[in-house]
């Protein structure tokens, strides 16, 4: 459902440029979800910004469902592309109310004529939605989202990105600044949402163990290129020190995001 062929975008900083995707070719099938690892700087957001428009690409093409999604500006892509990044300050408001947040998101590709309608029915599905991730969020629909913890903007990221039925998510690092019971908490509301939405996902991860545990496929990135991919069986028999290794013999080079190992 999503390919992407030949991508190529570059950076200049200074007088070095930096080719942060580098002919990448990907392909994502159907309700595929994805898993990425890769150290600091291998291309990883920048795929991701790649897909959802956040960054515009050199050249290449970017395809969705059979259409070149190359040109289309990053708001044409929203109603078909959800997107968390690693800080929860980006997915939602802070000085706006859960119920707000909701609301905004869910309202998102609606018509203005529909919006005030939706409201009241809209809450008895905001409580129900929350209370299936298990952070306790379901009755405080009306409190402010900047005193939530980071844990919680997530989980309320997560639920605002997929509301607006995507066909795809893209997920960056979005449990990277977590504790781990809350990093698990999110993590299995994410693959519950993926599941049970069919929707396909593309998961970047600095913990190995996280991107062997979850998906269909892995796929690791260096220098803006897929070095090393595995599915299936092949994907779940993997473990984090043959990953590393792996990593040394594709790349020739050592693992530079100490987080990959330190994390378990
Ligand atoms: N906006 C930008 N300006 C300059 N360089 C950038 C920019 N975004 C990314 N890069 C560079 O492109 C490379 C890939 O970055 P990124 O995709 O963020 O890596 P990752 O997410 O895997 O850590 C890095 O060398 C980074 O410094
Ligand atoms: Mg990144």
């Amino acid at each position: 459902m999503l390919m992407l062929r030949d991508v190529m975008r570059r950076f200049v900083s200074g007088d070095s440029e930096v080719r942060a995707l580098d002919g990448m070719n990907f392909t994502l099938g159907e309700g595929e979800f994805v898993t990425v690892i890769g150290s600091n700087g291998a291309g990883k957001s920048t795929l991701l910004k790649a897909i959802c428009g956040l960054v515009e690409i050199d050249s290449g093409a970017v395809e969705l469902d059979g259409t070149d999604i190359t040109r289309w500006p990053i708001h044409r892509r929203g109603a078909l592309i959800g997107r968390i990044a690693q800080d929860p300050h980006e997915g939602t408001c802070a000085s706006m109310t859960i119920a707000e947040n909701m609301a905004l998101a869910a309202r998102r590709g609606q018509s203005r004529l529909l919006r005030k309608a939706v409201t009241s029915v809209l809450a008895a599905s905001f409580r129900a939605q929350l209370a299936d991730i298990g952070l306790g969020l379901e009755n405080r629909l009306d409190t402010r989202v900047g005193t939530l913890s980071g844990g919680q903007r997530q989980a309320l990221s997560l639920l605002m990105a997929t509301c607006a039925n995507p066909r795809l998510l893209l997920l960056d690092e979005h449990l990277a600044n977590l504790d781990p019971r809350t990093s698990e908490v999110v993590m299995e509301a994410t693959a519950r949402l993926i599941a049970a939405e069919k929707l396909a996902a593309i998961m970047v991860t600095h913990n190995m163990a996280e991107a062997i545990a979850w998906g269909d496929r892995l796929i690791m990135l260096h220098a803006g290129r897929i070095i090393f991919q595995a599915a299936g069986g092949e994907k779940a028999a993997l473990t984090v020190p043959e990953l590393v290794e792996r990593f040394h013999v594709a790349s020739g080079q050592a693992l530079t995001d100490d987080r990959a190992l330190l994390t378990p």
